[in-house]
């Protein structure tokens, strides 16, 4: 049975989403139906189809109580849309059914977890949002909450461990049987962990271990966690709220990292080896994986940053993108990314130049646009070192956007400074990539509305919106010093 609230928002999505026109949306980049799209959830294949959910606010561009919106696709890069899945219409999801996942049953039927939020006003006017988990089924289009929710609640956390930020449950199955799922609590030292539990039906769960945690120093409350085998390691994704800057990394506020090193299975025990910052953008948050069919692991994410998502041109009617889906890989103890190769099927048109050497700001014949993938080479000169390599994009008479590398520091640099945003917060970030004698390999795709590098093969990816007029289309090339440039530019089609 629909509920009055989904109807609603399945009504209102039909009726408003009409007037968005395709040019004023990404071309291949999910962006929501109608108004506001945070957390990718429930990214999974359903029947032979790549099912995603996300955070949903149909009736404004602004954070609202959370619906579910959903897309299908057969390649993650041309999404259909189709009526919003859930909606908070139950006492104990009436403030929001938050972040989850999804998974196909053994009977062919769809499995939903997420969050049910439930606030409560106290006397003195504070109000306080109990978290608990619950579950939905359906056919991959319609979804029954299950009586038996909530599955997960108070009686579930580890002693003084909270109910109040308990949040965001990735299901997945155990190599050796039934489901499992890992679940972010703020601990009582106030800062996060991850909880996992199991699960021989999906539908009844027990506690089993605390994976990690924070002790304070990596960030507070440690948000939608993913936790999955990968080349031989494990791997738990989590976004850590409220993070300190350290060096160039953790610079985003709530940002992401990757925690890579063994699980036992049977003692139920992960040994972390290592944490790594997943992105070193701007707008990047809550990842979220699936395995394909062939066995890839592949993340996608809010391309968006909550301290950031304030600024959009006023008359849009959407806000929000993800990012473009990345396979993972774990290399030399280090996580890898770069954008799934389905995206190699919407090339277009090529452009490629080798061995060009660069200088003053120049131009290339045939490379411009805003819907592009774009990779860079460069190699100094023999004996002529080059001290900086600047690419500027989205470039108009008044705006770009660029980045900037240092070869003498190895810092990568993008910036947004100049790309027409009319609000003062963060536009450019700075990391160090691996130096190799100033040799470079940059793959840059732009979208209408966002900007994402991958380097060396995906040793790190810098993911950032902007909202530069599309006229806003050149893109040039300057460096000082010697330095040759090899370009292979592709139009995106679809
Ligand atoms: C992360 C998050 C999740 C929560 C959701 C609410 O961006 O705060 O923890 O489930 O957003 O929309």
């Amino acid at each position: 049975m629909t509920s009055e609230a989904l109807q609603k928002a399945r009504d209102y999505e039909e009726r408003y989403s009409a007037f968005i026109k395709s040019e004023d949306r990404p071309v291949f980049h999910l962006s929501p139906r109608i108004g506001w799209m945070n957390d990718p959830n429930g990214f999974s294949l359903y029947q032979g189809k790549y099912h995603l959910f996300y955070q949903y606010h149909p009736y404004s561009t602004q954070w609202g109580p959370m619906h579910w919106g959903h897309v299908i696709s057969e390649d993650m890069l041309r999404w259909t849309y189709l009526p919003a899945a859930i909606a908070p219409d139950q006492e104990y999801d009436k403030s929001g059914c938050f972040s989850g996942s999804a998974l196909e049953l053994d009977d062919g039927r769809q499995l939903l977890m997420y969050t049910g939020v439930r606030e409560n006003r106290a006397e003195d006017g504070t109000r306080k949002a109990y978290q608990t988990q619950c579950m939905a089924i359906g056919d991959g289009l319609d979804y029954e909450k299950c009586g038996c929710n909530p599955v997960l609640d108070q009686k579930d956390v580890p002693h003084s461990f909270s109910h109040h930020d308990f949040r965001d449950p990735k299901m997945y199955r155990r190599p050796e049987g039934g489901f499992a799922c890992v679940v972010g609590d703020r601990t009582d030292d106030g800062s996060g962990a991850i909880l996992l539990y199991t699960s021989d039906d999906g539908m009844n769960w027990r506690f089993v271990t605390i994976l990690d945690r924070s002790y304070n120093e990596y960030g507070k409350m440690w948000e939608c966690p993913d936790f999955f085998a990968l080349d031989g390691s494990h791997v738990l994704l989590t976004s850590p709220q409220d993070m300190s800057q350290v060096g160039l990394e953790f610079h985003n506020g709530n940002g992401t990292v990757c925690l890579i090193g063994s699980f036992d299975a049977k003692a139920h025990r992960f040994e972390r080896r290592r944490l790594q910052a997943i992105d070193y953008g701007i707008d990047f948050y809550a990842p979220q994986t699936l395995l394909t069919q062939d066995g890839r692991r592949v993340m996608i994410a809010w391309m968006q940053n909550w301290d950031t998502a304030v600024a959009y041109p006023a008359d849009t009617k959407w806000f929000g993108q993800m990012t473009l889906p990345r396979e993972l890989h774990v290399r030399d103890g280090r996580l890898l990314q770069n954008p799934i190769r389905e995206l190699d099927a919407l090339h277009g048109r090529r452009v490629a130049y080798e061995n060009v050497p660069v200088g003053e700001e120049a131009y290339l014949r045939g490379v411009y646009g805003r819907v592009l993938d774009m990779t860079v080479t460069l190699r100094p000169q023999q004996n002529k070192p080059y001290e900086l390599f600047r690419l500027k994009f989205a470039k108009g008479s008044q705006h770009y956007s660029d980045i900037v590398y240092d070869p003498k520091t190895s810092i990568l640099r993008i910036s947004r400074t100049h790309s027409g945003c009319t609000r003062d917060f963060v536009h450019e970030r700075e990391c160090f990539v691996r130096d190799r004698g100033g040799e470079l390999k940059l793959r840059l795709i732009l979208d209408r509305f966002s900007a994402e590098v991958f380097v060396n093969d995906g040793e790190q990816a810098l993911s950032m919106t902007l909202y530069t007029p599309m006229t806003a289309n050149g893109i040039s090339f300057e460096a000082r010093g010697g330095v040759l440039m090899g370009v292979e530019k592709y139009d995106i089609i679809v």
